[in-house]
């Protein structure tokens, strides 16, 4: 089933008041949490890790209207963290390609842990290399910025690896990450992706319901005109 999917990253939120942003982003429409998890060698830089996925989960608990929490892991080593995200709360675990010598491996680990499996692949890695993953992946997720930092501007130049992914698996979730807002949704739309990942827009619009509402309509407007929205 593939729908649009807006998912809030929460690096642009303010974590002196998680609790309360994320609870905004829920309340806004947002379908999924966005969890950058940063390790300080995959990327150059560190933001969160198992205790906040922790206390996040505590404060949306599985009963809860919207409890899904989308875990982008940019670490070096991804086996490492499995359990201690699925013992956290995570829904979602996505390794990036390039950080593991076994994905199937990774992808059954995964799984055995009660998570939904997503790969990442950085904007100068092949989209072939998620082709022989796609049919046991949930997820696949093209990187339109170089990991590590919010704020940073759209590569439109990835939109072709989008479209060549959806072609060849009309029904996987595609999700896009980084310098995604209202202008450029529409070109991540039209090349097939349906879950996207929005922080700094999301965080800062004066009027997130607006705009997350028009990200999904952008998106399944886009999927419907291809004939893959169900
Ligand atoms: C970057 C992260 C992104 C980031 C997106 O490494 O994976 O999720 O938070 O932030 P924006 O939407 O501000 O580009
Ligand atoms: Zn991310």
């Amino acid at each position: 089933m593939v729908k649009a999917i807006i998912a809030p990253s929460i690096l642009a939120s303010d974590f002196a008041n998680l609790g309360c942003n994320c609870h905004k982003m829920y309340d806004s429409g947002a379908d999924w949490l966005h969890i950058d998890v940063m390790d300080g060698h995959f990327v150059p830089n560190i933001s969160l890790g198992p205790p906040i996925v922790s206390s996040l989960r505590k404060e949306f608990p599985r009963k809860a209207e919207k409890t899904f929490f989308d875990c982008h892991m940019m670490v070096s080593e991804p086996e490492k963290w499995v359990p201690e995200i699925a013992k956290a709360g995570g829904d979602q675990y996505t390794f990036h390609y390039e950080s593991t010598k076994d994905p199937k491996g990774l992808i059954k680990l995964i799984k055995e842990h009660g998570m939904k499996p997503a790969c990442a692949v950085k904007p100068g890695t092949e989209v072939d290399v998620l082709y022989e993953l796609g049919d046991e992946l949930h997820m696949a997720l093209i990187m339109t910025v170089e990991p590590g930092f919010g704020g940073q501007k759209f590569m439109p130049n990835m939109m072709a690896k989008v479209d060549a992914l959806r072609e060849k698996f009309p029904q996987l979730n595609i999700q896009v990450d980084g310098g995604l807002g209202r202008e450029t949704v529409v070109p991540a739309a039209e090349a097939g992706a349906n879950v996207i990942v929005a922080g700094t827009s999301c965080f800062t619009a004066p009027d997130p319901v607006e705009l997350i509402d028009f990200m999904r309509e952008t998106v399944n407007k886009s999927l419907k005109a291809r004939g893959v929205y169900s």
